[in-house]
């Protein structure tokens, strides 16, 4: 066979699959999926060479009523008549007809039949969307959510593959975690050889050493890395005095802030009702370090100042047996894993028994389903590591003139969640049971169980 016979071929198949995957028609997409080969991408994820569409994005954009068509420009589910739009958070079933009904239990058989065939949840097409953000721009919220619960379970098993040989990058699935957005972003086409990862940060390792020997461009509107990456913007404000309001809960508390960026945390811990008595704050930049002692902090009354990363400063403040009533955690240029170890094997011993823990909330906030993705991530690693935790929603201002200059929009999505900490209690367990639980050590990174007994749970206080 000559070679153009060969891309016919090619071009023939890969659009059988998607024909098959938008008529959701199953025995035939099966039988397709199972039948031919290509040789730069697996058959379920081929994509449409104009559309960029794969199987899983032709599925989900064909239950588009014919009249809703129109370019797709925004995050958010627009009015119409799509089939299954969300209202008030419930989808508005009631008035639709039984063939709209079918035809959505249909889209969702195989949009799972597309994903236990392996197909990759976040791959991009030419609009710049995942599969799940047409669900989600289209209002069809339970095929969002059966892609945002495939998302969580190829993070969380990248997660826990990590820590394994890592695969060479001719080979799928590269192992990676998410990483705070304020870094980079990495999107792929199905030329490339797939990974499990498209549209999120790839973060595996931080790029901690290259930030802290990096020059800082420091303004009152931002601080900028020298490729012109965001570090920290002023319209993160209401973000920060939010947080510090759900820290501050008493006068007096002793606080950690680990992160100093442009000191909108630490000006309102300051500034605020329940000022604290003992204010730490960690800082690793020597640019950041010098604006801060130009500002004065090393001088402040009640304020201690640690300079160096937060990998060398905690660990002896634990050995000094040092905790703390409330910490809040925002640095940059880490990864997800260094983001993981500190809170399940730092906060643990820093942290009153009944004490406040917060973070700045970036991870996949360039969309939206990588935020709810990362959402659920969190919570489970969290709770794993023996926290319970709320997100109180925020509105976020229309930003467009603030990305003047950034190399990059790490923020795309409307509401910040701003996440809030405590230990999990297990006051309410019997006494004698309590008891039998082994007590998690701090930098014990196996056990999962933190006990804080009834007796623990009542005596407070800053040391
Ligand atoms: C996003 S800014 C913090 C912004 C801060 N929340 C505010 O309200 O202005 C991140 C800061 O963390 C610092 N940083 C990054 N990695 C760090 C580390 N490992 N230890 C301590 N500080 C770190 C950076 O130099 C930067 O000043």
């Amino acid at each position: 066979m000559n070679s153009n016979n060969e891309a016919e071929n090619v071009e023939l198949h890969l659009q059988e699959i998607l024909l098959a995957a938008s008529q959701h028609d199953l025995t035939t997409l099966r039988h397709l999926l199972r039948s031919y080969t290509f040789s730069n991408c697996k058959s379920v994820d081929v994509q449409d060479p104009e559309t960029g569409y794969t199987p899983l994005h032709a599925a989900i954009a064909a239950c588009e009523a014919e009249e809703d068509i129109e370019p797709a420009t925004s995050a958010t589910p627009r009015n119409g008549s799509s089939l299954e739009q969300v209202t008030n958070g419930a989808p508005a079933t009631s008035g639709r007809s039984s063939q709209e009904k079918e035809l959505m239990l249909r889209a969702q058989e195989t949009v799972r039949c597309l994903l236990q065939n392996g197909a990759i949840w976040n791959q991009l097409d030419k609009n710049d969307e995942t599969p799940g953000c047409i669900a989600n721009r289209l209002g069809f919220q339970q095929l969002y959510e059966l892609m945002v619960d495939a998302g969580v379970r190829a993070e969380l098993l990248l997660n826990r593959l990590e820590g394994y040989e890592k695969l060479d990058d001719s080979e799928e699935d590269e192992v990676t975690g998410p990483a705070d957005d304020r870094t980079n972003e990495t999107s792929q086409s199905c030329d490339e050889p797939p990974q499990s990862n498209i549209v999120v940060p790839l973060e595996t390792e931080s790029n901690i050493a290259h930030y802290l020997s990096s020059a800082l461009s420091i303004s009152a509107e931002r601080i900028l890395d020298e490729d012109s990456n965001g570090v920290m913007m002023s319209w993160e404000s209401e973000i920060m005095s939010q947080s510090a309001n759900a820290l501050l809960v008493a006068p007096n508390m002793k606080v950690m802030n680990i992160g100093f960026g442009m000191g909108i945390i630490d000006d309102q811990f300051q500034l605020h009702h329940n000022r604290p008595s003992s204010h730490h704050i960690v800082e690793a930049h020597p640019t950041v370090l010098a604006d801060m002692k130009a500002k004065g902090w090393h001088e402040k009354t009640g304020v201690l100042v640690h300079d160096g990363r937060w990998q060398d400063i905690l660990p002896k403040l634990v050995s000094e047996g040092q905790t703390f009533d409330a910490i809040y955690f925002d640095t940059y240029a880490e990864s997800y894993s260094d983001f993981r170890d500190f809170f399940s094997e730092q906060v643990i011993g820093l942290l009153d028994p009944t004490g406040k823990f917060s973070f700045f909330n970036g991870l996949g906030a360039d969309r939206q389903i990588s935020y709810d993705v990362y959402q659920k991530v969190l919570e489970m690693d969290l709770f794993e590591a023996g926290f319970d935790v709320d997100w109180q929603e925020l509105e976020v201002p229309k930003l467009t003139d603030e990305w003047e200059g950034v190399n990059r929009r790490y923020w795309n999505i409307e509401k910040y969640r701003l996440p809030r900490l405590a230990f999990r209690s297990t006051f309410y367990l019997p006494q004698p049971l309590v008891d039998q639980i082994p007590r998690r050590r701090s930098n014990n990174a196996t056990s999962n169980i933190l006990l804080t007994s009834s007796s623990e749970m009542s005596s407070t206080g800053a040391t």
